[in-house]
């Protein structure tokens, strides 16, 4: 996105003024939009990290009006876009951009109010597994006890891809960043859980090979 910045879009994106459309959002936002909306509560805060173009927290703030949703990504382009995307939608419980990299230290505490749930799409496996080990502490940090954590995107199962075109993508990933690539649920976020003291809930599989994880705070 950000031209003096690694490319994180892995997909050739629609622009409107600052406003970036994700051809998968456009396909998946119905879907993902419905199964958290399953497990997020009717009313309270919630953080989304690494938002991207901002469409899928627009959309699920459309929806949930109970909410109070906080976007934001730490690439510039990506915040303009979630800014062209709150401004567009009207919306009054949507509110961003802020500019969190999970991978910094004690990302957390800039955030004022509490939050009931933090929401990560399509992040960790775009981004080195430091960005996993800090989504989790941070969230560890910022969330009481029975705070959510929900993931999506695809994922391996106990050491195994979960189809081959999710271990062709994993391949495609680490030969554009060899810290990138497709996390384990359970050899790689499964220790990350426990060292923070969640409790995996959930996992709900989801089209074209992917996954919503749900980790609830002990
Ligand atoms: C593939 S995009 C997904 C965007 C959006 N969530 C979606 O699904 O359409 C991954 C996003 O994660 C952001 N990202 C990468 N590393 C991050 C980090 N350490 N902390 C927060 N966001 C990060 C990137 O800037 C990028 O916008």
């Amino acid at each position: 996105m950000a031209s003096n910045k690694k490319e994180t879009a892995l997909e050739k994106r629609g622009e409107n003024g600052a406003r970036l459309f994700s051809p998968s959002a456009a396909r998946n936002r119905d879907t993902i939009r419905d199964v958290f909306l399953r497990y997020l509560p009717d009313a309270g805060g919630v953080l989304e990290v690494g938002s991207g173009t901002g469409e899928h927290g627009v959309h699920i703030a459309a929806a949930a009006p109970g909410l109070r949703w906080l976007a934001g990504d730490p690439d510039g382009a990506a915040r303009a876009s979630v800014a062209g995307h709150i401004a567009a939608s009207g919306l009054d419980n949507i509110d961003g951009p802020h500019g969190i990299d999970v991978s910094e230290k004690n990302w957390d505490e800039a955030l004022a109010g509490s939050f009931e749930a933090i929401v990560s799409i399509n992040m960790i496996h775009i981004a080195p597994f430091t960005a996993a080990k800090g989504l989790f502490a941070g969230a560890g940090r910022l969330l009481r006890t029975g705070g959510l954590l929900l993931l999506y995107g695809p994922f391996m199962r106990g050491g195994a891809h979960t189809a081959p075109s999710n271990e062709a993508f994993d391949a495609s990933l680490k030969a554009r960043d060899p810290r990138w690539g497709v996390r384990d649920l359970e050899h790689d976020l499964a220790p990350l859980a426990q060292e923070n003291a969640f409790q995996r809930h959930a996992v709900v599989e989801m089209p074209a090979n992917n996954f919503t994880v749900v980790y609830v705070k002990r």
